[in-house]
């Protein structure tokens, strides 16, 4: 069977679980705290996936997958290169938007809101917490820029190796960081029956005050 037939015919009903509006926390961040957990309880695979949208300056959109490396402030942190696409993209347009899909739970949650970088301290703190290979794959990858081969990539490695083989830390580079997204708009996902999924979204209202209504599948 060609795959486009094949894809055609690929049809899955949700059944697992409910969201009622009326279960919904009050709070967004609780709600997705609740979901998270139950996330890595059902052991989804990297639960902290999410694809990050961002927007180039012409006005397309560009997507990725990166992490989600914790919650602080209400904010959601994740740690890239700076300098990369995205870090560019961002300089020009802070609006992102995150999506989380937990197939396993039939959920996806869609965050949007604006990234800011994160201090210098807390990104040097989370650099200083990975393990020394992904310190120095850091260093070594102009990530996003265009790059000869392979091979480049490990002459770069090995450079750096040589040049942090006495340090204990390895510093962070310039040009890593995290950055934070505030939310403006979280909904909350959850497949049913006959398509007709339940959908919570969450808005801010004038006196900042999260407010929650359904939506239509
Ligand atoms: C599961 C997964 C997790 C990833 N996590 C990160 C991450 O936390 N930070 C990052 O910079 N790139 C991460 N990447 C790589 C990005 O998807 C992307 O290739 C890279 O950041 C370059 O994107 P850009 O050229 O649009 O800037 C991840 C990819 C996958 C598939």
């Amino acid at each position: 069977m060609q795959t486009a037939a094949q894809l055609a015919q690929l049809r899955r009903d949700y059944s697992l679980r409910t969201f009622s509006i009326d279960d919904a926390a009050a709070d967004p961040l609780q709600q997705f705290d609740l979901w998270m957990q139950e996330a890595l309880q059902a052991e989804v695979p990297e639960p902290n996936a999410m694809t990050l949208s961002t927007v180039r300056p012409n006005g397309t959109p560009s997507a990725r997958v990166v992490l989600l490396k914790g919650i602080e402030a209400h904010q959601f942190v994740f740690y890239t290169n700076t300098q990369s696409d995205k870090g560019v993209q961002l300089s020009h347009n802070p609006a992102v938007a995150l999506t989380f899909l937990w197939l396993e739970l039939e959920r996806q949650v869609r965050i949007e809101g604006t990234a800011t970088l994160l201090d210098e301290a807390t990104a040097t703190a989370y650099f200083q917490s990975r393990p020394r290979e992904s310190q120095l794959g850091a260093w070594a990858s102009p990530q996003s820029r265009h790059i000869p081969g392979r091979k480049f990539l490990e002459q770069n490695f090995a450079e750096m190796q040589a040049q942090f083989a006495a340090e204990d830390l390895i510093p962070k580079p310039d040009f890593w960081g995290g950055y934070q997204v505030k939310p403006t708009r979280i909904e909350f996902w959850q497949g049913r029956s006959s398509r007709l999924h339940d959908r919570v979204l969450y808005t801010i209202d004038a006196q900042g005050q999260w407010q929650k209504q359904l939506l239509a599948p």
